[in-house]
């Protein structure tokens, strides 16, 4: 009897296990239809929405384009089903050669973005864009844009966040999964958000952040002294004289940039290499 129920309560922690697993890695990915088949399903006419295009303005000369197409969150709530705005995950937009571009689930809760196909009168589908001095550039099969008319502040980000040439919108955790484990989630949230803000626009973590120093701080950090480590962030030019690491907020008192500091030192200790990542 004992060993029946032993059993039982065995199975039922895999089973746990198992569960638990589900939930922590969430993707769901989705081949965009042709934009006629996408109007059919859609069941309505695409609507017309006018932006300030950031690709072709310049400060002071803002191009404005009347673009065709239908609000993201419909497109999504078709592709991904009505509970997608409940996921704390990113929707990841790839383009035909093959760049991701990925936006917090959150931001589609706090602006408005169109999922578009087509300009207002034209048979081009294109754009100029000035900052690269391109011209002619395709935007389809569909193209992400905002309204920033309604949104003014959105023109100061440019066009970060305006992926085109997308033929493929998937719905994933897994940068916040690398970033900030489940099982880190209770204790480290604020520190991975420190991190994140403060230093990925320039390293990474497992895979995710930016590309001008592109060490992975979780491998690097785990042989390195808190006082080396501290001296990286608060002072880079006590390791370095000619380094360009700006030092961490340095405008604010010392005992927060220590404390700061310290929270991030802490995060990257635990936080677990992710396998697939660039080692480095
Ligand atoms: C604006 C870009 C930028 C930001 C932001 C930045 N770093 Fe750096 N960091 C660099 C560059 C570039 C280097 C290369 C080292 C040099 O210049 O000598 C570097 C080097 C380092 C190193 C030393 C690596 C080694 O060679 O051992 C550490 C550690 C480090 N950064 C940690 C951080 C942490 C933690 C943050 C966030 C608080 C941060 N960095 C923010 C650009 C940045």
């Amino acid at each position: 009897m004992n060993r029946i129920l032993g059993r039982l309560i065995m199975m039922s922690s895999i089973l746990v296990f198992w569960a638990a697993s589900l939930v922590s890695v969430l993707s769901y990915a989705a081949t965009l239809p042709l934009v006629i088949d996408l109007q059919s399903q859609m069941q309505r006419p695409p609507q017309i929405i006018k932006v300030v295009e950031p690709h072709s303005s310049q400060p002071g000369r803002l191009v404005q384009v009347e673009y065709l197409g239908y609000p993201a969150a419909q497109v999504f709530e078709q592709l991904f089903g009505p509970d997608w705005k409940d996921q704390d995950a990113d929707i990841e937009f790839r383009a035909l050669d093959g760049y991701v571009s990925r936006i917090e689930i959150a931001r589609f809760q706090q602006y408005r973005a169109y999922l578009v196909f087509g300009i207002k009168d034209k048979t081009e589908f294109v754009v100029d864009n000035i900052g690269q001095n391109e011209k002619h550039i395709p935007l389809g099969p569909y193209y992400l844009i905002w309204d920033n008319i309604s949104a003014p502040q959105l023109l100061a980000e440019g066009a970060i966040d305006w992926p085109y040439q997308i033929h493929q919108i998937s719905m994933s955790n897994s940068r916040k999964q690398a970033l900030l484990p489940d099982e880190l989630a209770r204790t480290y949230a604020e520190h991975s958000h420190l991190t994140q803000r403060y230093c990925l626009t320039c390293h990474q973590v497992n895979g995710y952040g930016g590309d001008k120093w592109p060490i992975n701080l979780a491998t690097h950090i785990k042989t390195m002294q808190e006082d080396v480590f501290k001296q990286w962030v608060l002072e880079p030019r006590a390791r370095n004289p000619a380094t360009t690491m700006p030092p961490l907020l340095d405008a604010m008192p010392e005992a927060q940039r220590q404390e700061i500091a310290e929270k991030i030192y802490q995060y990257l200790l635990v936080l677990p290499v992710a396998t697939d990542s660039i080692v480095n």
